[in-house]
């Protein structure tokens, strides 16, 4: 395992130790991280440890009946205790690009019908300032060139210049999201106001969600790459 999967697992293991404790209703976050994260909550749910989950991909899905965790329809659990996910980029305050695995949909649904939501990635992921990560956008397949446009149009507005717009291919193909989206990659290089651009991008009427999550999350768990972890709240 690579020193940077290392640091990830790690992160997921004080997170399981430190912030979840039986009986809790925890949402489980899409990527690697969260992946691994999963497998180290299998191993307690294994010794007796008691939660109801749900996930935010069907990717997690998978991994999460592989370790035997029970999974519970995310119209039947109420309100979740607390989410936890990876970053594509996250800043000091805890504002994140997330949606590089596309599932930033049921990512933000997730954290938002959560009281908390804790964020836990490798040291690489922590920046100064959001933008080098291509700022995903999802939106609907219909007229999506018109979306795009109008896309265009807001990140200038936002003094994003010459900011490249892509929507996201795989092996040839348009890839279509668990809600059967198309995902938009923006490349900002730095982005001056999450928080109001993440609001402009959701009134473009095409637009389902965007990647910028400034709200969501109240900490951070760090797995650094010589092992050791951090918590930021
Ligand atoms: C998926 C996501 C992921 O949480 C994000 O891409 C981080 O993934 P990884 O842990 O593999 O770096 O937002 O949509």
């Amino acid at each position: 395992m690579s020193a940077q999967d290392e640091a990830k697992k790690a992160a997921g293991r004080r997170v399981v130790e430190e912030f979840v404790s039986d009986g809790m209703k925890l949402g489980l976050g899409s990527g690697t991280t969260s992946h691994l994260f999963v497998r180290e909550l299998g191993k307690h749910v294994a010794n007796g440890l008691k939660l109801t989950c749900t996930t935010t991909s069907r990717s997690t899905n998978d991994v999460a009946r592989e370790v035997g965790i029970a999974l519970t329809d995310p119209n039947e659990i109420g309100e979740l205790d607390l989410t936890i996910d990876g970053p594509d980029e996250i800043d000091r305050e805890f504002n994140m690009i997330k949606g590089g695995g596309a599932c930033l949909l049921w990512e933000k649904i997730i954290a938002h019908a959560s009281k908390r939501m804790i964020t836990i990635c490798d040291e690489s992921k922590i920046v100064e300032r959001l933008g080098a990560f291509p700022l995903p956008v999802e939106v609907v397949q219909f007229a999506w060139k018109q979306t795009e446009r109008m896309v265009a149009e807001v990140l200038a507005d936002h003094r994003i210049k010459n900011a490249i717009i892509e929507r996201r291919m795989r092996d040839g193909q348009p890839v279509v999201t668990d809600s059967g989206n198309f995902i938009l990659d923006c490349r900002c290089g730095v982005i001056p106001s999450p928080a109001k651009l993440e609001a402009e991008l959701n009134r473009i009427p095409g637009v389902v969600e965007n990647g910028l999550f400034t709200r969501e999350s109240q900490g951070m768990v760090v797995g650094r790459f010589d092992g050791t972890t951090y918590v930021s709240m």
